[in-house]
């Protein structure tokens, strides 16, 4: 707009409103609209309407706005500011001399949906009951303009038919099918509910408050749209909106309907159109694209959603609409299949024999198997991805249980399928379909089984592939009227070649056999019987693993086949539920034991980098490093089962393991570290190192870092600042001397001198001990501080200190609970990383992968020193089983060459986390080596932004991926995974990352 003409809307805004003002534009289609600051700072919304808009439009725009602010009060809707003369609204005339009605409207204070992220469930369920409340509102207003053709009006989209053309022909061809589609809804289509709707509700067109935690949905502005339709077309709308830049966009939409039907009920048919709305939505958006493009080139507002609108129609088309419909009547608490009620009383009725099923078998009892994900029958993965292995286990079960039929199944999360291969991208990171929709019957392969009902055979079909059906059969039924289909997959090959689509199958007739490893997608041989309610759009597959997130829609598509065989055995088993875990946790257990994360995860099993929780949910374990090569890996856990087994007692008995790990240990250290004493824990391993100071040293006058962190035994306790500075601690003890955590970040020297000066700090405090006429008993540091927030020790502070401990008659001891067997890259123990070589050095975590064994190796002459007499006794310590798995892990370490991964992956991620901070200066500093990172959030004058990394780690947690933090002001992201992480676990990492940093909360700082 012209300058002058805004200088005559300023004298407007003055004469017939009384208000000197700046006004600032506003992006609009059609309208002008000007947001307008008054000289005492009060703000307004200017509408400037297009000089098509008549006036039967302008009088529409009055009465809905009068009309919802008169009687709606709880609804927040922009108010008309009526002119000094009392009218509604007024006109000039532009630059081109065209007549443009005025509005000036109240200014509601928030940031438009496009602004906003993320889009939350809870936001978008907002949305909806916003959305649905407005309509509910508007559902006895009327006005003659909202009957008007509209090309917006999804009820009229099909005029986009007639411009096919400016389509290529896979785009034309996609479109099509949705208006053919639409066109074949349209009797029913036309009898829904109908109502003045708002019509447009857009990303630009919701306002949501400006609280970047908790925001909520205020209110929908912009009624120029608004029309009489089917009121279906309204939630379509929004839904079309705000699901667009999605995964998955079905999911994302859910939440939206949900709020919309609480607050406006919808029919169970306008549920049925719904999808072909939201498509015939997205094909008006992208013709009108294409007619604008060619119209007004230029005007790039006009463009604005085309290419989010093609990329929401073509994956929304590829959408099954049955499914799609399913899920939007779970949405809406209705039974997702609407057959489902039908179905289950049919079935209730009935009672379906095994016998009949497997005549040949002549059983009618079932022995139930467990399969879950939680099941500890299934042991590790490498036994139960091996054939042999499934298989001898079942036969052992059978032969305990010759009068029963092994089976179970339904419903259960399984680790069957939490290979990769059964995964995909979702709206919160990687999802596994795992929820297994049948009953499986563990039976011999060429076991023949019959059906139980009439049937129709409408698949009859070689699966092929590893962890497919191989033969799959599906027969289709019709009992009382009910429609449904059921199942067979793992059969014979020789059965899908005698059976053809189309075959009539009688009640009691052979179906086939149950097939072989070879022909059954190489499983171990048995049926897999799912009932289905609906095809959905599958011809010769359907799915027998579902994913989780979608398990109320499959569950009533897939009712449970026990419906029918009512054995009591087959019910699912009650599998401990999280909340009924939290609750026994918090009566039973002490309430400093702390729990990860605002909603605690239920973990069940581990498999390498990845941590499985009780639904089959796989997170991408970043922050254990006790599980150092990898999570359950095989051979640690072979080592373990395999001598205890065998034998587990304590170290007075002459034993080969002991001494085959102090040897296995000693290759990898230099010759100075050469005596070992095993122990159960880090804690215990620096208790031990604390004895042998006081054993040698004669003095317990220990030099210790600030936010240093050693175990949790007392002695332990008095040399960690983290604790004893830290909540509930009571400080530093007189023989303890804390010197400054040698921070070149945001520590007390961070210049070039920094090494000396941290090292100066410590010779201080050697003098005052000396001064106080004390002696040294010694000096314990991580080589890299793990509590302190993953924080490297300068270069040469380590090289200049030792010698003064050493002089001042001090021993030197390096934690290397966190830091050791090669997780440093560059290294195999974190002190090799400063040059020294310490005098003790104390083990733990990663030494057993999670078994509990750590030690203290320390130089002969600390041994013999402390060697005074006193037996050292440790009832575990040191047991055949512990050193067994502890040789086992180093080995691990040796043959994979797990501390050059370290070194290759932990550089690979570290260059990628500084391009990331690069763009996001609050990652203010990427540290750390090898797979031992940290990434420290801070403000732009460096304070630590404790509720940033919470909320970072909760919201990677939710996207998948496990992290954790820590440093003194809990700002410090942590990163010290498997060795085994590989570089598309970094990726995947980073991906995830540069995700969450871009939402609002990550943005203000
Ligand atoms: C550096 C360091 N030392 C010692 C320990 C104590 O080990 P544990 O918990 O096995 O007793 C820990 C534990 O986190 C640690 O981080």
């Amino acid at each position: 707009m012209h300058l002058k003409a805004i200088n005559r809307l300023k004298t407007i805004l003055i004469e017939d409103y009384r208000l000197s003002c700046e006004l600032t534009h506003l992006d609009g289609e059609i309208e002008n609209n000007f947001k307008i600051q008054t000289t005492h700072g009060d703000k307004f919304i200017l509408k400037v309407y297009g000089s098509e808009r008549n006036n039967q439009f302008l009088d529409f725009q009055e009465k809905i706005l009068l009309y919802l602010s008169d009687n709606h009060k709880n609804l927040v809707v922009p108010k008309i500011i009526k002119t000094t003369n009392g009218h509604l609204s007024t006109f000039f005339k532009d630059e081109k001399g065209d007549k443009r009605n005025i509005m000036l409207i109240s200014w509601i204070p928030g940031r438009v949906w496009k602004h906003v992220n993320p889009h939350s469930k809870k936001l978008r369920y907002q949305l909806g009951l916003t959305c649905g409340t407005l309509s509910k509102a508007l559902n006895n207003f009327d006005h003659k303009f909202a009957h008007r053709f509209f090309d917006w009006d999804i009820a009229q989209g099909l005029w986009t038919k007639e411009y096919l053309n400016l389509f290529k022909s896979r785009e034309k061809k996609m479109i099509l099918g949705m208006l053919d589609a639409f066109e074949r809804i349209q009797p029913k289509y036309k009898k829904l509910k109908k109502s003045v709707v708002h019509n447009d509700a857009n990303d630009f067109n919701c306002l949501v408050s400006e609280d970047v935690l908790n925001p909520e949905v205020v209110a929908l502005i912009d009624f120029g749209d608004a029309i009489y339709t089917q009121v279906i077309n309204d939630v379509a709308i929004s839904c079309c909106y705000a699901i667009m830049d999605f995964e998955d966009p079905l999911e994302a939409c859910l939440s939206i309907l949900k709020g919309y039907h609480q607050a406006f009920p919808l029919e169970e048919d306008a549920l049925a159109c719904l999808y072909f709305c939201i498509g015939i939505r997205l094909i008006i958006s992208v013709t009108k694209s294409r007619i604008n493009k060619l119209k007004e080139p230029k005007n790039a507002y006009l463009q604005i959603s085309d290419k989010s609108s093609w990329k929401l129609l073509k994956k929304w088309s590829t959408l099954d609409s049955q499914f799609a419909h399913f899920n939007f009547r779970k949405a809406c608490g209705l039974n997702p299949h609407p057959a489902y009620n039908a179905f289950s009383n049919w079935a209730s009725s009935r009672t379906v024999s095994l016998k009949s099923f497997f005549p040949s078998l002549q059983k009618e009892k079932v022995y139930n198997l467990d399969l879950s994900v939680s099941s500890s029958w299934l042991g590790q993965s490498s036994e139960f991805n091996d054939l042999d292995w499934f298989e001898n286990e079942i036969n052992k079960i059978q032969k305990k249980n010759p009068e029963k039929i092994i089976s179970g199944g339904y419903l259960e999360p399984r680790s069957l399928y939490t290979d990769s291969s059964y995964e995909k991208i979702g709206n919160y990171g990687t999802e596994s379909r795992c929820i297994h929709l049948g009953i499986d019957f563990w039976i011999p392969a060429n076991t023949p089984i019959h059906t139980f009902l009439d049937g129709e055979v409408v698949v009859s079909f070689n699966d092929s592939g590893y962890k497919k059906y191989g033969g799959l059969v599906v027969l289709k039924h019709c009992e009382d009227g009910i429609f449904f289909f059921t199942l067979y997959g793992h059969l014979s090959y020789s059965t899908i070649l005698k059976l053809k689509v189309g075959d009539q199958l009688k009640k009691g007739d052979q179906i086939g056999f149950i097939g072989n490893s070879t022909e059954n997608g190489e499983w171990s041989p048995h049926l897999h019987f799912q009932i289905m309610l609906s095809l959905l759009n599958y011809n010769n597959d359907f799915p027998g693993v579902a994913y989780y997130n979608q398990i109320k829609t499959w569950k009533s598509i897939c009712p449970d086949p026990n419906l029918l065989f009512k054995l009591n055995k087959l019910n699912l088993q009650n599998h401990n539920k999280a909340s009924q875990i939290l609750k026994s946790r918090q009566k039973y257990l002490g309430k400093g034991m702390s729990l990860q994360y605002k909603e605690p995860l239920h973990i069940v099993r581990g498999s390498g980098v990845y941590l499985i929780d009780q639904n089959g949910r796989k997170y991408l374990d970043t922050v254990n490093n006790v599980a150092h090569v990898g999570h359950e890996n095989s051979r640690v856990v072979i080592a373990g089962q395999r001598q205890m087994g065998m034998l587990n007692t304590n170290s007075r008995y002459l034993h080969k393991n002991i001494t085959d790990l102090a040897e296995k240990l000693k290759e990898t250290l230099p010759p100075e570290l050469s005596v070992f004493h095993f122990v159960n824990s880090g804690s215990e391993a620096n208790e031990l190192a604390l004895r042998m100071v006081k054993a040698v040293t004669g003095s317990s006058q220990m030099l210790v870092s600030e936010v240093g962190y050693h175990g949790n035994t007392n002695g332990c306790i008095e040399i960690s600042s983290y604790k004893f500075d830290g909540k509930g601690g009571k400080g530093a003890q007189k023989h303890i001397h804390v010197f400054p955590m040698p921070d070149c970040f945001r520590g007390k020297y961070r210049g070039a001198d920094a090494a000396i000066e941290y090292a100066n700090e410590v010779r201080v405090l050697i003098n005052n001990i000396k001064n106080k006429g004390n002696k040294l008993g010694g000096f314990i540091i991580e080589p890299i501080l793990s509590c302190g927030g993953q924080v490297e020790l300068p270069e040469g502070f380590l090289k200049s200190i030792y010698p003064q401990v050493r002089k001042a008659g001090g021993l030197c001891i390096s934690d290397e609970v966190q830091t050791g067997f090669g997780r440093v890259g560059k290294a195999f123990w974190g002190f090799e990383l400063h040059g020294v070589i310490p005098d003790i050095i104390t083990l733990g975590k990663p030494m057993g992968n999670g078994h509990p064994v750590a030690a203290v190796v320390c130089s002969k002459q600390v041994a013999n020193k402390f060697a005074n007499g006193m037996e050292f006794f440790n009832t575990f310590g040191g047991n055949p089983v512990s050193c067994a798995i502890a040789k086992e892990v180093i080995e691990v370490v040796l043959d994979k060459q797990l501390q050059y991964n370290a070194l290759n992956v932990g550089e690979y991620l570290k260059s990628e986390l500084k391009k990331l901070a690069n763009k996001n200066p609050i990652m203010g500093s990427i540290r750390g080596q090898g797979l031992f990172l940290g990434i420290e959030l801070v403000s732009k004058n460096k304070d630590p932004l404790a509720e940033h990394a919470s909320y970072l780690v909760n919201r990677m947690k939710k996207n998948g991926v496990l992290m954790s933090i820590d440093g003194p002001d809990k700002n410090v992201i942590k990163i010290k995974p498997p060795i085994i992480f590989s570089k598309q676990n970094s990726r995947q990492l980073i991906i995830t990352l540069s995700k969450i940093l871009k939402e609002d909360f990550m943005q203000i700082y």
